[in-house]
């Protein structure tokens, strides 16, 4: 069993289990474009979807350098598909982790294992090769914030609309978002959006740093194509090694991050020394 999903895992995932997952996969050169689009259902999101989010960064070609996720329609996500919350419904074909927990509260170590397969989807989008874009147009609710918030850049149409829903759900944000927002936002203003879970406009999101851009709506293709293109004209090799380094930033002291600094610049030079 554990075999045959390790398979499954080590290749990309085929256009029905995409179909399946609400995902669109576009790959074309550097650029990969994941498509949340299910948007009868405002681009609602299941358990399939963040295991199937997950393989494609498992499995993303080598050559990818930037991934955008965007959403059919007008929605970026409308979050959680709420179907899921039903332990007697649940979406068809998807394993209900709320079914689950229904049939055998004393299982969290299989709830833990699955929510952490859940969060695989959101946590690859950001690895240091590459550069992961967020085009939000419409809402982006709970899971939909979340999966904005794992983004390395936001970039929002004027019409966006943030929102972490889950603790007026009895529940808590639990996708990776609750670190990128409180560094974000800070600590205090992270408690008031998640305990009030009031939903953020575009024009606040830039203020509070949720949006590295806000453009009209009909201009957001352009404007994440004219920052695609900008993306890519840096070298690869120093844009991984930057981005890691910015990374490491957070958690280091100044020491530290000089060393790493002087690091990273000793490799960079080597290699262009030897023509890479
Ligand atoms: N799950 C399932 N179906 C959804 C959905 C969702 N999250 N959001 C919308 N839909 C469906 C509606 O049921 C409706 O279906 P029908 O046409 O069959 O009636 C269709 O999508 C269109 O919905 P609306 O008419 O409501 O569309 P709208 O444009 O007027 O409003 C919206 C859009 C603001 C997103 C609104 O639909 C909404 O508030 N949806 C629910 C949002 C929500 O609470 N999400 C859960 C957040 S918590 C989370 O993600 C993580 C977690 O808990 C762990």
């Amino acid at each position: 069993m554990r075999e045959r999903r390790a398979m499954a895992e080590s290749t990309i995932p085929t256009a029905d289990e995409l179909a399946a997952a609400g995902l669109g996969l576009g790959i074309d050169g550097a650029v990969a474009r994941i498509t949340l689009s299910r948007p009868h259902r405002r681009n609602a999101m299941t358990g399939r979807t963040w295991t199937t989010l997950a393989r494609i960064g498992h499995t993303l070609p080598e050559g990818v350098r930037i991934v955008v996720v965007e959403g059919e329609g007008q929605t970026f996500s409308s979050g959680i598909d709420l179907a899921m919350f039903d332990p007697a419904g649940g979406v068809p074909g998807e394993d209900s982790l709320f079914a689950r927990i229904a049939e055998d509260p004393e299982d969290t170590e299989g709830l833990d294992e699955g929510i952490a397969e859940y969060q695989e989807g959101f946590l690859w989008l950001r690895r240091p090769d590459i550069v992961s874009v967020a085009a939000v147009r419409g809402h982006a609710i709970g899971a939909g914030f979340q999966l904005a918030l794992a983004c390395d850049i936001r970039v929002l149409a004027e019409d966006a609309r943030l929102c972490m829903k889950e603790p007026a759900l009895g529940l808590v944000p639990d996708l990776t978002g609750t670190k990128p927002l409180v560094e974000l936002v800070g600590l205090n203003r992270a408690v008031e959006l998640c305990l009030t879970a009031r939903t953020v406009g575009a024009a606040e999101a830039r203020e509070l740093r949720l949006a590295e851009l806000v453009v009209a709506e009909p201009e957001l293709d352009r404007a994440v194509d004219d920052l695609v293109a900008a993306l890519l004209a840096t070298p690869a090799a120093a844009a991984r090694a930057t981005k890691g380094l910015l990374m490491s930033a957070r958690y280091n002291d100044l020491e530290t991050q000089a060393r790493a600094e002087r690091a990273a610049q000793i490799a960079r030079m080597a290699d262009m020394a030897r023509g890479r």
